[in-house]
């Protein structure tokens, strides 16, 4: 099995089950015409937070990490009328990227990019959320975990991008400060008895790596 399959296995579930519409493909296009990196989540993963937030009925979902706003669109798509996205996002232009781009979806009034360092805007925020995708820095893993934590209620759902990096991380030795993020994630959620978690790996047109899932014990 090899990168070429695992995009074309993506091909086919965009094609059939997941089908991303014009608002999702401009905003990627417009992100890349800004020259901002090509790390959004893919479709059928967009499709999966979508389908996470609705199924558990959030209404006030907090996102970390924003770039050109794709996640946040799939994010903000699951939410009922009422509900609130709230993203973080710490490059100014990666936000106005992302707001334009929420603004063509439709959705200026249900999702507010809010530009600063992840940690920083955490502790302005009060909560409780219901739902968190975390997608920031991965040296800030272990912190945005304990801060999201301190924002929920019980049965909230956190769900953490890119904790398994080409397999990485099981590397204790290695020198990757995102690896080590991604270790050090599983350990803070290993002594903390008040959730229950798992990680999964994953494949696709992204490669190699796998989403942390994280429910806040009722
Ligand atoms: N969630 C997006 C991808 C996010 S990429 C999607 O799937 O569409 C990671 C983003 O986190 C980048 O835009 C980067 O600028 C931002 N970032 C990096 N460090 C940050 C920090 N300390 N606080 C907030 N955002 C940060
Ligand atoms: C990187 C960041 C991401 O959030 C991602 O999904 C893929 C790669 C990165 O910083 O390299
Ligand atoms: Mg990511």
């Amino acid at each position: 099995m090899s990168q070429k399959t695992w995009s074309a296995v993506d091909d086919y579930l965009n094609d059939s089950i997941v089908r991303p519409d014009d608002a999702l493909s401009a905003a990627l296009e417009t992100s890349r015409a800004a020259g901002l990196p090509e790390i959004a989540v893919t479709a059928a993963q967009g499709k999966l937070l979508n389908l996470q937030a609705r199924s558990m009925g959030a209404r006030r979902i907090l996102e970390i990490g924003t770039l050109g706003g794709y996640s946040a669109i799939w994010l903000a798509r699951a939410l009922p009328a009422g509900g609130r996205l709230i993203s973080l996002e710490y490059r100014a232009q990666h936000a106005e990227v992302a707001r334009s781009n929420l603004a063509r979806a439709g959705l200026a009034d249900v999702a507010e990019v809010r530009v600063g360092r992840g940690l920083d805007l955490l502790q302005s925020l009060s909560g409780p959320f219901d739902f968190f995708f975390i997608d920031a820095e991965k040296e800030g893993y272990p912190d945005y975990f304990r801060g999201c934590l301190k924002l929920s209620r019980p049965g909230s759902v956190m769900v953490f991008d890119n904790v398994v990096r080409d397999g990485t991380v099981i590397d204790s030795a290695s020198p990757d400060s995102a690896v080590q993020g991604a270790r050090q994630l599983h350990e803070a959620i290993a002594s903390e008895p008040g959730v229950s978690a798992t990680s999964i790996q994953t494949v696709g047109a992204k490669g190699y790596d796998g989403f942390c899932m994280v429910l806040v014990n009722p």
